[in-house]
């Protein structure tokens, strides 16, 4: 299949970070150092992107701040996977009005995954005067344009023109930390999974050039980063839009060839294409954490067709096992959704036994919410909301055991583990899988890998030795 993406020119992000340095001069005409803020709801897809928009402020000579309070631009990077993630974006959005009044010339922008429906930038230009301009995804690497437009003509603005989606590349990147690194591999989804809004508000499913990442992967692995997460919403779908005849595990392949000591993680596999010569890949590299996020979102093949996510329990369980089965030390995690329409007590109870069998580490739980626009919102819901809270709080219930009776079972095992920071008077760690180790030791160590002794556990985290 030829490439159909569409790749944003060189000479149209060089026309973008021409607006960075207006910007600039703009503020170098009133004398001033500008401040920004950025706020990043959602998932690690956003906060990537917000490294982005960060990257782009300072190119632009702002300095990044950690509050709105006194902030010159403030910009709220959104989630709209379920209703309460946009409620709290109003809720906080509606007390922007309060640090611009206070600083009148605060600029305010909403992004991210809101921002790409209609019926929310309706709802920001009629309701929400004090917000100066919306971006949806597609339109992030013209933030520059939409900034400079703003300030210079102080007109509300708008880039959420919808459209398949493109890729940028080389868009300056502020990145959180210098030891662990998001690498977004691929963008959109195809899936359309019948509650999911994703797919409406970050388009189609595209993948960028294996040449670019690796060489993205290599950078940073030689300054120094030793925690890379790969991220797609389906990165098990990665390289079907181009033709450079690689799949997912062959690109993990090909990243493990860069030499130095570091770990590799990725997220989110779509089970319907996670394969045997994926698990292989992982089970052969030692730089492949030994980590699977593999969402399933129902115990009940049932439910799972209608919510078209293209596998049923047995296809589903045949690929834990397998993966299981020649990476024994793998850890499990993935996302559920209870009170999914028509969910019947029967089809909940094939969830919690689902859960039973395969043991996950942790659980994403999450309570169906009906999103605008997706073909699970006109479903007929007859469930009442008590019900299914009751649902989630056993659903809970069963999961904390099982995380409670795995992380026990971590205890007098020694893990190699990569050491990232501090917290009060104790070190924090990683283990391979992602869970969180407590120990003590000499802060010189973060940024280092160190074989770390368990002596000690709870449901969210271990307490280790170091020697
Ligand atoms: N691409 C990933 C998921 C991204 S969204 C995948 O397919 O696995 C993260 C999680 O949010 C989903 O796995 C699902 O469990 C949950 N989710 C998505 N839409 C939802 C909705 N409308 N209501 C409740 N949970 C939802
Ligand atoms: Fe949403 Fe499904 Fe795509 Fe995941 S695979 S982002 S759940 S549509
Ligand atoms: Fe939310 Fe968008 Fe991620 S809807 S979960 S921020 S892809």
């Amino acid at each position: 299949m030829s490439n159909k993406t569409t790749v944003i020119s060189k000479e149209l992000l060089e026309q973008q970070l021409a607006f960075c340095n207006h910007i600039r001069q703009y503020w170098l005409d009133r004398d001033t150092t500008p401040l920004a803020y950025v706020e990043t709801y959602g998932c690690q897809q956003n906060e990537a992107d917000s490294e982005k928009i960060r990257g782009l402020l300072i190119e632009s000579g702002y300095s990044i701040v950690q509050e709105a309070e006194g902030a010159d631009v403030v910009v709220m990077n959104t989630c709209a996977i379920r209703e309460h993630a946009e409620q709290r974006v109003f809720g906080n959005l509606g007390a922007l009005t309060h640090t611009k009044r206070r600083h009148p010339g605060q600029k305010i922008f909403l992004c991210g995954c809101m921002a790409g429906q209609d019926h929310v930038v309706q709802r920001i230009k009629k309701s929400y005067p004090h917000v100066d301009g919306v971006f949806s995804t597609h339109h992030l690497w013209q933030f520059p344009e939409l900034l400079d437009r703003v300030l210079y003509t102080g007109k509300r603005s708008y880039f959420v023109e919808d459209e398949p989606g493109s890729i940028a590349e080389g868009i300056p990147q502020q990145r959180d930390s210098g030891l662990k690194a998001w690498v977004s591999i691929m963008y959109g989804c195809n899936n359309f999974c019948t509650y999911c809004i994703v797919p409406y508000v970050r388009g189609r499913e595209r993948s960028r050039k294996s040449a670019d990442i690796i060489q993205e992967c290599k950078n940073l692995i030689e300054a120094g980063v030793k925690d890379i997460t790969l991220l797609g919403q389906n990165v098990n779908s990665y390289g079907k839009d181009l033709d450079e005849g690689m799949d997912f595990a062959d690109l993990l392949q090909k990243i493990v060839e860069i030499p130095g000591e570091y770990l590799i993680r990725f997220m989110t596999s779509h089970p319907r294409d996670a394969s045997q010569k994926l698990f292989d890949t992982m089970a052969a590299s030692n730089k492949i954490a030994k980590q699977l996020h593999l969402p399933f979102q129902s115990g009940s093949s049932r439910v799972l067709k209608a919510m078209n996510r293209h596998y049923d329990r047995e296809a589903y369980l045949e690929k834990v096992n397998y993966a299981k089965s020649v990476m024994p030390d793998l850890v499990l995690t993935s996302d559920v959704i209870v009170g999914f329409p028509g969910e019947t007590a029967e089809e909940f109870e094939e969830t919690i036994s689902l859960i039973q069998q395969v043991r996950y580490d942790s659980l994403f739980t999450f309570i169906f919410s009906p999103r605008a626009g997706t073909p699970a919102a006109s479903m007929e819901d007859l469930t009442p909301k008590e019900e299914k809270n009751r649902r989630f709080d056993r659903l809970c219930a069963v999961q904390n055991e099982i995380s409670e009776q795995i992380h026990s079972e971590y205890v007098g095992k020694t893990l190699r583990c990569l050491i990232d920071g501090t917290d009060k008077e104790f070190l924090t760690a990683r283990t391979e899988g992602g869970r969180l180790v407590r120990f003590h030791g000499a802060p010189s160590l973060v940024g280092t890998f160190a074989e770390i002794t368990i002596t000690g556990s709870n449901t969210w985290s271990l307490i280790g030795e170091f020697k």
